[in-house]
């Protein structure tokens, strides 16, 4: 009995001591006979570019190097250790996080460890003052790593662990801003909303000289391509594997199929397909601008630019949330961006042959930190590493929408209903079952919608255009009696006498008026420019935070998905 209870003890130690040494390996040095001395700050681990806490992914340098200039060693092992957290298979167990990878900077001074994982040893048992080897840190998401070293003099003197020698380093918890925010999974804004998405290119030779392309016309960015979406649509998002139309953005910055997938997914999750035209030789820093919609459904944003040349890189932000939790439309986000890898090329730098990977590998961010010397980010420091694009996100109006409007429903409404009620007397002040309510939500305020608009004399006759809307007002900041800034207009194509926004396919569907891919490329609907103004600087302030209320009495007076001509059609709707 007492012989069994002494195993039953013994078993215990050995799964404890079991534990212990699968993270804690055997360090000292080879041939040595005396246990290990107490560190005299002779010896010292630095790591290279570091603050007070790693950024997860980043490249860094680590050292052992003499303090007093004179002191030399044989031997060292530099070792990285994970956090330990519970085993998620056994919550009894804990496991070692990834502490990432430890490597030999010069195969000559170090050597990967055979008796320890995430560990280098000395290459050749010389004397010297100073060892460098690299550690990548892990990727996001894992925790605190401990990095220890062991340095020998000789095989009798030799030190390990404590201060001077170890450092236990934590994760760096600032993002960048492209990795979107959470979701809002209980969106309550009834009201929808009207945004503009610019993206402003920033890839240079001064920017990003490291393998830029030697020929200056050669980069380019693909047009930019996205969509307001509902939660269970999926454009791209990290960890998962790219459609064949997303691939063909970020290996040829051709977005074609991109644009078909979306298209087929409208009224399935997708409201808005975005598109704006990307620029290239000499334009690379003009804005590429485009309109969306959102509603409480779709109230999400995913884009896509492809990054040219490149092996399968591209830009953008995947399922960026717009409904913000206290139920309020966000009203304006800059972001900048950093190349994501789409896992189709392995490819290492801008001008890599195309090399397929093979399987296909799942999105993810490209390596930002690098030891391949032939990759752009060769050695850089995360810190200084410029941005390749920033994305400018702004709510320009909103549409008041009553909560219980079933918008599906009636959205299905056969749109041959339309045209008879265009015949109806004036004197009925709402329709209540108009199908196009759903699309025309710019409702009118005052006397805009009463005139009629005609066909803009200037566009052809095979695209008619309505004339342009009027300006937006100059919208910056007022800087010593100066407002300068951005103003903006926008005009529709006219089908049949309808007006119809070119990009927002839940208009053309209902309405059933789609306008021709012609003259989609042969007349733009919305401009912006640059916009000077006296202003005074108190009121800028004033009017800037009510310029949606503002814009909405200077603007629309065109209501996309009706007719143009009808009056009646406007005048009903006063909710407001
Ligand atoms: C883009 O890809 C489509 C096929 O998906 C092809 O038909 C088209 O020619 C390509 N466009 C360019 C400019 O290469």
């Amino acid at each position: 009995m007492n012989s069994n209870i002494n195993l039953v003890i013994l078993h215990i130690f050995f799964i404890v001591y079991g534990e212990v040494s699968s993270f804690r390996c055997d360090r000292r040095p080879y041939g040595a006979t005396s246990p290990s001395a107490r560190p005299d700050g002779r010896f010292k681990l630095k790591l290279m570019g570091f603050d007070y806490s790693y950024i997860p992914d980043q490249l860094y340098t680590v050292q052992i190097t003499a303090t007093d200039g004179t002191s030399q060693f044989t031997g060292f092992m530099i070792s990285a250790e994970g956090d330990m957290k519970p085993d998620p298979r056994n919550p009894r167990r804990t496991v070692s996080q990834f502490p990432g990878h430890i490597r030999p900077q010069d195969p000559t001074t170090a050597r990967f460890s055979d008796r320890c994982l995430y560990s280098v040893e000395q290459a050749a048992a010389t004397y010297k003052s100073a060892i460098e080897v690299y550690w990548q840190a892990p990727p996001t998401g894992n925790g605190c790593v401990t990095l220890r070293a062991m340095v020998a003099e000789n095989e009798d003197l030799w030190y390990e662990d404590g201060s001077p020698l170890t450092m236990k380093i934590c994760e760096d918890l600032r993002q960048p801003d492209d990795v979107s925010p959470r979701l809002n999974y209980e969106c309550q804004i009834c009201d929808e909303a009207k945004y503009e998405i610019s993206f402003t290119g920033i890839w240079s030779r001064n920017t990003h000289p490291q393998s830029y392309p030697e020929n200056d016309w050669i980069p380019r960015y693909s047009d930019m391509v996205g969509v307001s979406h509902s939660a269970d649509y999926v454009l791209w998002t990290p960890g998962t594997l790219v459609t064949e139309g997303l691939k063909d953005l970020a290996e040829y910055a051709n977005t074609s199929k991109l644009e078909t997938e979306i298209l087929e997914k409208v009224g399935d999750g997708v409201r808005t397909l975005i598109k704006a035209k990307g620029h290239g030789y000499r334009k690379m820093g003009n804005p590429s601008l485009a309109i969306f919609r959102t509603d409480k459904v779709h109230h999400l944003v995913t884009v896509a630019i492809g990054l040219y040349p490149s092996p399968d890189w591209f830009l953008g932000v995947t399922r960026f949330e717009l409904c913000q939790e206290d139920n309020t439309w966000l009203a304006e986000r800059e972001l900048n961006l950093f190349p994501w890898d789409a896992g189709t090329d392995s490819g290492v730098s801008y001008e890599s042959p195309n090399i397929e990977t093979f399987p296909q590998g799942a999105v993810s961010r490209v390596q930002m930190s690098s030891y391949d010397k032939n990759s752009p980010f060769y050695e850089i420091d995360m810190k200084d590493l410029h941005p390749f694009g920033r994305l400018h996100i702004k709510l320009m109006r909103t549409y008041h929408r009553e909560c219980n409007e079933a918008s599906e429903g009636e959205e299905e409404t056969p749109s041959t209903e339309e045209n008879p009620k265009e015949d109806q007397s004036d004197t009925s002040p709402v329709e209540p079952e108009e199908p196009s309510r759903y699309q025309n939500p710019e409702l009118p305020t005052g006397d805009g919608g009463e005139s009629p608009l005609d066909a803009d004399p200037e566009s052809s006759e095979k695209c008619p255009m309505s004339q342009w809307q009027e300006w937006s007002p100059c919208e910056g900041t007022c800087d010593g009696g100066k407002l300068l800034g951005y103003k903006w207009r926008e005009r529709y194509h006219l089908v049949d006498g309808v007006a119809v926004e070119k990009y927002d396919p839940s208009n053309w569907r209902s309405a059933k008026k789609e306008v021709s891919k012609y003259c989609k490329a042969l007349y733009d609907d919305f401009e912006r420019t640059e916009c000077e103004e006296s202003c005074t600087d108190d009121s800028d302030t004033i009017e800037n935070t009510n310029d949606i209320t503002a814009r909405r009495r200077v603007m629309t007076q065109i209501i996309p998905g009706t007719s143009w001509r009808s009056k009646k059609r406007d005048s009903p709707l006063t909710k407001y």
